[in-house]
């Protein structure tokens, strides 16, 4: 569907020759549609004159046919860069393209035959599912919609942290403390008292980590502990998922791994990158990858790391689907960790080098006073607590309780989603919330005012009687940003950012929303073109939100 920016790309690099061109959507529409700085590109290479290059390729582009087709006017500006206008007849058809698409207008193929992997969400079992795993979540889920939508095959893998010594501890505390109930504020109670304890008396660590050893040798004793605490996390965290609209195709958690470590384990080809390190513990040695930090493989007393069982994880990924891409939607705090991995995965031969291995590495929530986010007093901000008071904000705009819900959790959503994924979110209800910003009831109210035009005028449809020669420049402007939804959607899911899918939408619905409060459209002069038009920005509008999990309320 973005094929007219790859019809102007294929045309430069035959014209051109250079093996990558690339254009770019001017931000200032005086630019054009289109602009290109190959010209400048190529000046390097050659050591030639720009502008001179610029008034050769322009020529070569003035004469191709299949461009002719396409592009009204190409213009030199600056020192050499080549802009483009699209013709008023292709950017009309997009109205009528996304009349046939409808829900489907911005998907493509580009993805059949090959598999993305995305990991995401990830909570810990046996404490809260706290805002910190909230990002992943959201922007996890964002990536997954974005790359169904250009046909890959999509496998969504929440990798729960359902295994490691910090179960020694809960097992060591429970079996000797015998708590009347294991909610998760106790296990998140009795976790700290061990720390505390632990404190005081060393021989703790020394117990807990016989306990997990239990646990990895499969004693039933502390596999039912373990099982309990897995339970009454699972049945919280699926709360959150059903309250967020969040479903991830599987959940096998860092527990399931067990055999696929032991087979890595006994592997000899595996065995020979693996050596003592300091105090006994064996890592994989990295630094011929350039990394200085060796990767931590196997505790000294013999127990597995959360490296053990990434390693183990993208092995049975890899045998079980073959992927292209490996997306890993977790925090900037592991960045060197995900280095690591990356790096010894691919010196471990687990991964072929073409499969793309990449870490998003988001940056935190802050509270609005610019300072860490997950304590206050002590004590850890649940998230049900903050979708709660989300919803509670949505019913006070005056939305009734299913909307609330929509645009409380939308609001969420968008926020954390607007962002960039690696900068920080300072967390601000008022902004989150505002009716007339950058945000996602805003953007809600948009479709929700599309929707009620479209529904006095009793809209039925595309009309072919529409006029479509006296376009004001908010109607045009409208048409030019439509046509690029496609492309901005192979963008965001390319560069893992759906917060082009933000901007995207929020640029749309202010120019529609500037052009409904200066244009008559209801009995106005082009009534039928300025409905044609409000229904394609409500569809792309809605579109884009899907995209990002959020569903567009029909009403507002
Ligand atoms: N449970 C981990 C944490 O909370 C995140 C897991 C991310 N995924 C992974 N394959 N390591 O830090």
């Amino acid at each position: 569907m973005a094929d007219i920016k790859d019809r102007i790309l294929k045309t430069l690099h035959e014209v051109t020759g250079l093996e990558e061109v690339d254009i770019e959507s001017p931000e200032n529409e005086a630019f054009g549609d289109y602009s290109t700085n190959s010209a400048l590109v190529l000046a390097k290479e050659k050591e030639e004159s720009p502008r001179k290059l610029a008034e050769e390729i322009l020529s070569k582009l003035q004469k191709n046919k299949d461009l002719s087709e396409i592009i009204e006017k190409i213009e030199i500006a600056g020192p050499g860069f080549i802009n483009f206008w699209l013709k008023k007849d292709i950017l009309i058809n997009t109205l009528k393209q996304i009349d046939i698409a409808k829900s489907d207008f911005g998907k493509s193929n580009i993805g059949k035959g090959k598999t993305v992997i995305v990991d995401y969400s990830s909570p810990n079992i046996a404490k809260p599912f706290g805002i910190g795993h909230l990002r992943s979540t959201i922007i996890g889920q964002a990536l997954y919609n974005l790359y169904k939508a250009l046909g890959y095959e999509v496998v969504g893998d929440n990798h729960l942290g359902d295994w490691g010594t910090q179960f020694g501890k809960l097992i060591y505390m429970i079996e000797t403390e015998k708590p009347a109930d294991l909610s998760i504020e106790t296990l998140e109670k009795l976790y700290v008292e061990f720390h505390k304890m632990a404190e005081k008396d060393p021989d703790l660590e020394e117990k807990a980590r016989e306990c997990f050893k239990k646990l990895e040798q499969g004693d039933p004793e502390a596999k039912k502990i373990w099982q309990k605490c897995v339970d009454v996390s699972i049945a919280e965290f699926d709360r959150i998922y059903e309250t967020l609209g969040i479903k991830t195709d599987f959940a096998f958690g860092e527990s399931y791994y067990e055999s696929e470590m032991k087979q890595m384990l006994n592997d000899s080809d595996i065995k020979k990158y693996v050596i003592k390190g300091d105090e006994g513990a064996l890592v994989i040695d990295l630094s011929k990858e350039g990394i200085k930090t060796p990767l931590m493989f196997l505790k000294s007393d013999g127990a597995t790391t959360y490296a053990t069982r990434d390693l183990a994880t993208i092995k049975f990924r890899v045998r079980k689907w073959d992927p292209s891409v490996m997306v890993y939607e977790v925090g900037a705090e592991q960045s060197l960790y995900f280095q690591q991995i990356f790096a010894a995965a691919k010196l471990l031969g687990l991964v072929k080098d073409s499969v793309k291995l990449a870490h998003t590495a988001h940056g935190l929530y802050l509270a609005p006073d610019g300072k860490k986010f997950s304590t206050r007093k002590g004590k850890t901000i649940k998230l049900e607590d903050v979708l709660s008071e989300a919803i509670e904000r949505a019913e006070k705009l005056g939305n009734n309780k299913g909307t609330a819900k929509d645009v409380g959790i939308g609001a969420i959503k968008y926020f954390d989603l607007m962002h960039s994924v690696t900068s920080n979110v300072v967390f601000d209800w008022e902004k989150m919330m505002n009716l007339e910003g950058n945000s996602g009831p805003y953007l809600q109210y948009t479709v929700a005012r599309c929707n009620s035009v479209l529904a006095k005028a009793n809209f039925k449809g595309l009309s072919l009687e529409a006029d479509y020669s006296n376009l004001d420049s908010e109607e045009t402007s409208i048409l030019r940003t439509l046509i690029k939804f496609p492309e901005t959607v192979e963008k965001a899911a390319e560069s893992f950012a759906p917060n082009l899918i933000c901007n995207y939408i929020y640029d749309l619905a202010s120019k529609y929303n500037g052009f409904y409060n200066k244009d008559k459209i209801i009995g106005g002069e082009n009534e039928d073109f300025r409905l044609a038009l409000t229904f394609g920005v409500g569809q792309v509008l809605k579109n884009g939100l899907k995209l990002l999990g959020i569903t567009s309320p029909e009403r507002m």
